[in-house]
């Protein structure tokens, strides 16, 4: 049942928040829990978030800066129709005549301005013509801080996207598909919003709260003393309340994340959930997923709605008091009604900006925690960074002499080792195969010569030169890669066939087909080359997918090949194809063949036997047949007649 296990799921989760506040309060600082999988880890201070918002936001800031300044005008202009209420009353309806110091700011010969029925005229006019400037200047400042918004959303995604694609493959594998592109989609999305919460809303806010301040102050002060005092409110609220929000839109954002990861995660493995009958149980561990986040932002919802409920509380009272105080000075002949009137207009005029300040500041939490987990993800190093003065290889000088010298290797956070010092040396155009039981780390060895990961201990070398000392962008593009696994990209066959050479001429991609088998097959589809292959290739065989995988890597053209298993999963009959493309797209590079049928490697020119993460011998066939035990068993075993089934074992014959 997805309720009551969430709710146990909840719970668990209030005992960790529990914990983190007692941490908050011993250490001072808030400390946040990142996801599910990662350590403790403090969250970003406001101050420092604003300096990095500010700088993401890069040559955008001339942009907003003007938007603050047409936000001033505009805001300005808004205290201004208010006032006119006060000179109808006064002025007006009170006969009075304007006070020396509003009407010098007129020429004398506006007589008009004399007349009740004149100012009368002139303050509707007046207000008119303000309310269309007020528009005009405020539309514009807002369109800027719009444009604003979606440079910051397009600078984050992209800075974003950019570090996740150099993040270390272990890494990835960790925050999962899903829950990272939600990251990117919604917290960086999010990222732009600040320049509303953050930056925009505030402003105006402040702008408003100066100027009405400044009226109430040329208007009487001791009113104004008794308004003031409502200020630290808003600081005391902004430090106990928000300090606690933000961690827990963190967590609803890992959350989050988990469940995006998980809903991806089926979706991709569809045919194994339905194929294991597990459908009923991703849907409720979707639906746990779902409530848990559900309660979670409940909880957020009430810490958020207590300071709402204390403005509203605070704002009737403080209105009420004041209109008292006022009442009695209008009554003492101290203030005219006009003043009292004004008073009280920029007086919620004053608590509007203060009551937005507070509530918008518990809201932006959530974009803030966002950006907070941006940083984290940017912070996070990359993987491989290059040494500095790395080179970069270039294509027409590289031989493809490949020497793997004494290399050991564990996975991080594994204590085991998978490679345990090996060596051995691929020259130029050489074909070296490597053979040994599934987990010796054949595939391992490959990935570091492919450069997905460092040796731990050793080195590997190109021409002589240390990986390590290449440019990790420059060396990729030495590589072609062909895997058991083939990864085909939704798009039209001949997109990806050219995957790593977008500017390949039709007839360059109808060559690499040729040569890969694959232009038979491609030619009966329906629409050749332009047919829609659907994500990931589901729509084509086995042996379809490999032979475009072969045809995409015979047209990057690599010096140094790798081919893991490339024929395993295919019937003998396109194996038989596959070998002679194979063949082809093997000539004159440098080429490291991982193959399970021992019979495709006998040609090779060095046979590497694996056996535990060490080099047990190397030769060629004839001499590992002579000498190693090892190989000749493992030949043997693919020879023999297969294993004969104890007749009990199979009941129904
Ligand atoms: N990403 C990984 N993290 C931790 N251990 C791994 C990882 N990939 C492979 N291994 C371990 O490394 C060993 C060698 O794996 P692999 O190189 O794939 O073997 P092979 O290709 O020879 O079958 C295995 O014991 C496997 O469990
Ligand atoms: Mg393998």
């Amino acid at each position: 049942m997805p309720h009551t296990s969430s709710r146990r799921r909840y719970d668990a989760y209030r005992a960790q928040m529990r914990e983190r506040l007692a941490r908050m309060r011993r250490d001072g600082a808030v400390v946040s829990r990142q996801g599910t999988e990662r350590s403790l880890r403090r969250s970003r201070s406001f101050g420092a978030l604003l300096r990095e918002f500010l700088r993401l936001l890069g040559p955008s800031r001339r942009s907003l800066a003007l938007a603050l300044g047409t936000l001033t005008v505009s805001t300005l202009l808004g205290l201004v129709p208010p006032a006119a209420t006060k000179f109808a009353i006064d002025n007006v309806f009170g006969g009075a005549p304007l006070a020396p110091s509003v009407r010098g700011l007129f020429p004398e010969s506006w007589t008009t301005l004399d007349t009740p029925r004149g100012l009368l005229v002139a303050l509707a006019v007046g207000m008119i013509a303000l309310t269309a400037v007020r528009l005009v200047i405020g539309l514009w400042g807002r369109w800027l801080a719009t444009r604003t918004v979606k440079r910051v959303q397009n600078a984050v995604r992209r800075l974003a996207f950019a570090h996740a694609a150099d993040l270390p493959l272990h890494r990835l594998q960790s925050l999962k598909s899903g829950g990272l592109v939600s990251m990117l989609r919604e917290d960086a999305g999010g990222v732009g919003d600040l320049v509303f919460s953050m930056v925009y809303n505030p402003w105006r806010a402040i702008i408003q709260l100066l100027g009405s301040l400044a009226v109430l102050a040329y208007t009487d002060w001791r009113l104004l003393l008794g308004s003031v005092l409502l200020l630290p409110m808003v600081w005391f609220t902004h430090r106990t309340w928000i300090a606690r929000i933000r961690p827990l839109h963190r967590d609803i954002k890992a959350t989050r994340d988990a469940i995006d990861g998980h809903a991806t995660e089926t979706f991709s493995g569809i045919r194994v959930v339905r194929g294991f009958a597990r459908t009923a149980a991703e849907r409720n561990r979707y639906a746990e997923g779902s409530h848990l986040m559900a309660r979670q932002e409940i909880n957020v919802w009430w810490w958020s709605r207590g300071i709402e409920v204390v403005w509203e509380i605070m704002i009737p009272v403080a209105s009420a008091l004041l209109l008292w105080y006022g009442g009695m000075q209008v009554l003492e002949g101290t203030l005219t009604t006009g003043d009292l009137i004004l008073f009280l207009t920029y007086l919620v005029m004053l608590l509007g900006p203060l009551e937005a300040l507070a509530t918008s500041a518990t809201n932006f939490q959530a974009s803030l925690a966002g950006l907070d987990r941006v940083l984290d993800l940017v912070a996070e190093p990359a993987e491989l960074p290059d040494r500095a003065g790395a080179l970069m290889p270039v294509r027409s000088e590289i031989r493809g002499r490949v020497e793997v010298r004494d290399v050991r290797f564990s996975y991080p956070g594994a204590e085991r080792e998978v490679l345990r010092g090996v060596s051995l040396v691929a020259e130029p155009g050489q074909m070296v195969a490597l053979v040994g039981a599934s987990g010796s780390g054949k595939t391992t060895l490959c990935n570091l010569i492919a450069r997905f990961s460092d040796p731990t201990d050793g080195a590997i070398l190109l021409d002589g030169t240390d990986l390590r000392d290449l440019r990790l962008a420059g060396y990729r593009q030495l590589l072609g890669i062909v895997e058991q696994d083939v990864f085909l990209f939704d798009g039209t066959v001949a997109e990806n066939i050219a995957y790593a050479r977008r500017d390949a001429s039709d007839e360059q991609i109808r060559e690499a087909a040729r040569i890969a088998f694959a232009d038979r097959f491609i030619e009966e589809m329906p629409a050749g080359y332009a047919t829609i292959i659907g994500e990931r290739g589901v729509r084509l065989s086995g042996g379809q997918r490999q032979r475009i995988a072969i045809a995409r890597a015979v047209l990057a053209d690599p010096r140094i090949l790798i081919l893991d298993e490339a024929t395993s999963n295919l019937d003998s009959e396109s194996e038989r194809f596959i070998q002679a493309a194979l063949a082809t797209l093997m000539r004159s590079r440098t080429s490291f063949v991982i193959a399970h049928r021992l019979s495709t490697i006998q040609h090779a020119d060095r046979i590497v036997v694996i056996r535990d993460g060490l080099v047990d011998d190397q030769g060629t066939h004839a001499e590992l047949m002579e000498r190693s035990g090892h190989y000749r068993h493992m030949v043997a075993l693919q020879t023999a007649p297969p294993i004969q089934l104890a007749s009990g074992a199979v009941t129904n014959s």
